[in-house]
């Protein structure tokens, strides 16, 4: 079966999200608020602002796009956040795409704050029902009608996320893949996001999830330092948080528990080529940069800095 990845959009893919929002609003009208009629009328500022916020999600495999949902703060109920847009296409349903879409939002709106995430849902859709209440969704007891349709009702309901914690663990590199390739490769499939030491016994990948979802993906080797050889020295790689949830201190967390557990190992000092673009995450995190070391990485062709941090 191929790999199913979900992830957040960003607005320059705007024609993606597009037609896959177009396929769900003619597959199922009764489903959403939005109409297919009113989408197509829609300007591409009106899609690209539908995507900045980062809290749209698409299922891709195979290159394609499969399914997407989108979060949302409810716009006057203050720290309500809520789920909708949510559709998989036909022939990929009954896989599990819309729980992982499902947990995606849950995490994205659980970062923002959020301990429940609501939504409404066509009472006469048995499928939708079915799967929401497999996700934990419960109804509130809210009920919408709607004037122009009679006995259509639109219930609220509602999956508590006050159990979520951001947990970091040490995962197979295989794990951190999709993730480095999106958030460092440019999400081109054609790049290699594997390092040859991946595999080696002595290597280290830590993976920080929200829930069930990974957020943030940092790989550890054992490596001479380029300050002071003769010290214990170890190697970041492919630190990289999801687009949706940067800035959070997500990032910051798993790089302290896996030095933690480096410290304890006797590492003296970890070193990272570090993308001038992050630098300033680098330097509120502790990691000293090298004088004179500016160089264009071989792999990415962007200005990078050799960093370091004494543990
Ligand atoms: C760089 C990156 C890994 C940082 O992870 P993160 O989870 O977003 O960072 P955190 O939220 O833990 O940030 C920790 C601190 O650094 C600050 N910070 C993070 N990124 C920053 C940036 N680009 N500019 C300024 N400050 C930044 C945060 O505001 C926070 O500050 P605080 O001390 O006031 O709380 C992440 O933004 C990312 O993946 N960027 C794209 C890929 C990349 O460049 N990776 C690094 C390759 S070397």
């Amino acid at each position: 079966m191929s790999s199913i990845v979900v992830r957040p959009m960003s607005a320059e893919e705007w024609p993606a999200y597009r037609d896959i929002r177009l396929e769900s609003l003619a597959d199922e009208p009764e489903a959403y608020g939005l109409t297919f009629a009113e989408a197509t009328e829609w300007a591409e500022e009106q899609w690209r602002n539908r995507l900045s916020g980062r809290s749209v999600f698409v299922a891709e495999a195979d290159g394609k796009l499969i399914g997407t949902a989108n979060g949302a703060p409810h716009e006057s109920q203050p720290g309500e956040y809520f789920l909708f847009g949510m559709y998989v296409t036909p022939t990929w349903r009954g896989r599990g795409v819309a729980e992982t879409l499902i947990d995606a939002v849950s995490a994205w709106a659980w970062s923002q704050g959020a301990r429940n995430i609501d939504l409404f849902v066509n009472s006469i859709l048995p499928r939708a029902l079915g799967l929401y209440a497999k996700a934990g969704f419960v109804r509130t007891g809210e009920i919408h009608t709607m004037p122009s349709r009679p006995g259509l009702e639109m219930w609220r309901l509602r999956r508590s996320l006050t159990e979520w914690e951001f947990a970091v663990r040490r995962v197979d590199a295989e794990v951190l893949y999709p993730l480095r390739r999106r958030v460092l490769r440019f999400n081109d499939p054609s790049r290699i996001v594997a390092d040859p030491r991946d595999h080696e016994t002595e290597s280290r990948h830590y993976g920080g999830f929200v829930g069930p979802r990974l957020v943030v993906s940092a790989s550890w080797y054992p490596s001479t330092s380029p300050v002071d050889p003769a010290l214990p020295t170890w190697q970041l790689r492919y630190m990289a948080t999801d687009l949706d949830v940067q800035g959070l201190g997500l990032g910051r967390t798993v790089i302290e528990v896996a030095l933690e557990e480096l410290r304890a190992m006797g590492v003296a000092q970890v070193w990272a080529n570090g993308r001038d673009t992050a630098l300033p995450f680098y330097d509120r995190t502790g990691w000293a940069r090298v004088p004179g070391s500016e160089h264009l990485s071989p792999e990415t062709q962007l200005p990078h800095t050799v960093i370091y941090r004494n543990l």
